[in-house]
């Protein structure tokens, strides 16, 4: 039996430059997993809770040094000698010593980046790809092939909390065809995101960019932002509506002000059916195809209205709204409110709760989209997450910034080694 030996946590930085978790596990046969978690800067109410100092004197207190000694004198302690391979009881393990709902004593920092890092320590013990470890624990078998690739959508450009201030709409995203080989998927995205910038050259604005890599430009409108990214695809062989797409994250939590959606584009604020108007005619005008958090994770109505309007011809992607939570994705499927579920692991906290979650978006027929967090490491476990659970999509952020770009290079890695070429 290939056990823990010894379970080890340090501070390091994202690329916000924020302080955050990376966790080590070495085991009885000298295997070492590593891992380290990701933080969000636009977060939904119903997510499992990050822990911080709050030592003002320390990092603006965003230090994670408490989290550190929980993974180093709690966690790890009670972890020593148990079979790694058991990824349900490690996880279980941790619950228990956590008790709570939302894994505030512990910190789901803490008890995620032990939960990845036992993972990425039981692949290499079984000398196994990362992905196809996760597949075994998804499917509890190993996988006989694997025949498709996730699909990348692109957020070119960054408005709302990751941009600067100045777009409402928060991620603008470019989506190849699921048609596309991966490989090819990448470079699409990678050259609309190129001449997207020569565009707001020529237009004199800028072109610095946001948290996830994606431009964070000055422009007067979020109606601006989407005219750019069609003159950008029309500047490519790329042919809207057939081989590209458009996305949007409107990430709506965070732009309704006392129940009334407020966006830039319109004089006066919108109530929820406004809204909905407003977000149907973007899809008619602007091809969107990917529809993330278009309306607050409180507006259960409106999700509803949207869903039964729009959910047969685009994906209705609930991030915000769902929380990698299973109790509220259960909730969502039964009064469909929407298609698809964002998965992020540092919403829920633990490996094997994100797989639950996983597991019941497929059997509701769910799509599954795989994302980052706009504060991010190089961290590539989730490349491995996407393809282990034969995600339809993944979100990984511009094609751009080292974080962003370690994550996309290892599925390039993936799709060679899997020879999936079309
Ligand atoms: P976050 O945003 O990582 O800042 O929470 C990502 C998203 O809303 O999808
Ligand atoms: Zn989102």
């Amino acid at each position: 039996m290939v056990t823990i030996k010894r379970i080890s946590a340090i501070e390091i930085l994202d690329s916000r430059g924020n302080p955050t978790i990376e966790t080590s596990v070495e085991l009885n046969d000298g295997s070492i997993g590593i891992a380290s978690v990701p933080s969000g800067a636009s977060v939904s109410t119903y997510e499992a809770w990050e822990i911080r100092d709050g030592d003002p004197h320390r990092y603006h207190g965003m230090g994670v040094l408490k989290a550190v000694s929980n993974v180093n004198n709690i966690i790890g302690p009670k972890m020593n000698g148990m079979d790694v391979v058991r990824q349900g009881k490690v996880d279980q393990t941790m619950l228990e010593l956590d008790g709570t709902p939302n894994k505030i004593r512990l910190g789901a920092n803490a008890i995620l980046s032990v939960s990845l890092a036992v993972a990425d320590a039981s692949a290499k013990a079984l000398k196994l790809p990362l992905y196809v470890y996760i597949a075994e624990l998804i499917q509890n078998k190993l996988p006989k092939k694997f025949d498709h690739m996730p699909t990348p959508t692109f957020n070119v450009i960054n408005g709302g909390k990751h941009g600067t201030g100045n777009l409402d709409i928060q991620e603008f995203h470019v989506v190849p065809a699921t048609i596309k080989p991966y490989h090819e998927a990448l470079r699409m995205g990678e050259e609309v995101y190129q001449q997207i910038k020569e565009i707001l050259i020529a237009r004199n604005a800028n072109y610095a960019v946001g948290d996830e890599g994606g431009y964070a430009p000055n422009l007067f409108t979020n109606l601006d932002a989407l005219e750019i990214m069609m003159e950008a695809i029309r500047n490519t062989p790329y042919k809207i509506g057939l081989e590209i797409f458009l996305g949007l994250d409107v990430a709506a939590t965070h732009i309704k002000k006392e129940n009334l959606y407020v966006i830039k584009d319109r004089a006066t604020p919108l109530t929820t059916e406004e809204f909905i108007e407003f977000l149907s005619d973007l899809h008619r005008d602007y091809r969107i195809l990917l529809l993330e958090d278009p309306l607050s994770e409180n507006d259960w109505k409106g999700w509803q209205i949207l869903t039964s309007k729009l959910g047969n011809e685009i994906n209705i992607i609930g991030d915000d709204l769902l929380a990698t939570n299973p109790q509220r994705l259960q909730k969502a499927i039964a009064e469909k409110a929407c298609t698809a579920i964002l998965i992020k692991p540092n919403q829920i906290g633990t490996l094997s709760e994100t797989l639950a979650v996983i597991k019941i978006a497929n059997a509701a027929d769910f799509k599954v989209i795989v994302s980052n967090r706009s504060g991010e490491t190089n961290d590539t476990f989730i490349a491995d997450l996407a393809v282990g659970v034969g995600a339809e999509y993944i979100k990984f952020g511009a094609p751009a910034r080292g974080e962003r770009v370690a994550k996309y290079n290892r599925l390039l890695h993936i799709e060679r080694e899997l020879k999936i070429t079309s």
